[in-house]
């Protein structure tokens, strides 16, 4: 190889190989960051004030949705707030000493049919009533469980959402 070449090819060698090793190590380091972020979902401790919060906040939607007639919307926040509620009852059955499967059982439960009955025959008088009493069960359980000072409303009326809860004409 003439001089000339010789110092360009072992430069660009030089240059290839860090290259080449500057890219090899973050995936490394990424895999490496992976494996401690699975480790710490593989143990996760379920918050349940972060269920309530989503479930409260469903519960509004719901409201708003009640009160705008619009039975697909309602249904649909229905639908969330009982999946968000079955959730609770298999993770989270036993906190700060109450039995919490047993209590949504209990006061939660029987609120449900009468909601989903009235919401499937778009009767809005009586879902509106029997919503007021789904609500009313939060706030018996949060008495039952040292947590009165909960007190969840219904809402109606009172839109903080960037949502229009309105039937789509
Ligand atoms: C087991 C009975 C029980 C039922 C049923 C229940 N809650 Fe709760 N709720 C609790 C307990 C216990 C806490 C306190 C959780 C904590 O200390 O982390 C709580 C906390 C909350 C909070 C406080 C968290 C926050 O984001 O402000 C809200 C809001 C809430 N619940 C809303 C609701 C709504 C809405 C319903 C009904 C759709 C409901 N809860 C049904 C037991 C219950």
């Amino acid at each position: 190889m003439p001089h000339r070449f010789l110092v360009p090819t072992l430069l660009s060698i030089i240059l290839s190989s860090f290259v080449f090793i500057s890219q090899c190590s973050p995936p490394e380091q990424q895999s490496q960051q992976q494996e401690q972020q699975s480790s710490v979902q593989q143990t996760p401790t379920p918050e349940l004030a972060e269920y309530m919060s989503t479930m409260s906040y469903y519960t509004h939607k719901f409201a708003l949705a009640v009160d705008a007639q619009n039975q697909e919307l309602a249904q649909f926040y229905f639908h969330e707030i009982r999946a968000i509620a079955d959730e609770i009852k298999k993770d989270i059955p036993g906190y700060e000493g109450y039995d919490i499967a047993r209590l949504m059982e209990l006061f939660l439960d029987p609120t449900i049919q009468p909601v989903e009955d009235a919401l499937a025959d778009r009767n809005w008088e009586t879902t509106r009533k029997v919503a007021i009493d789904f609500i009313g069960s939060c706030n018996t359980c949060h008495n039952a469980s040292g947590h009165g000072f909960v007190n969840v409303t219904p809402g109606f009326d009172n839109n903080p959402y960037n949502q229009d809860f309105s039937v789509e004409e």
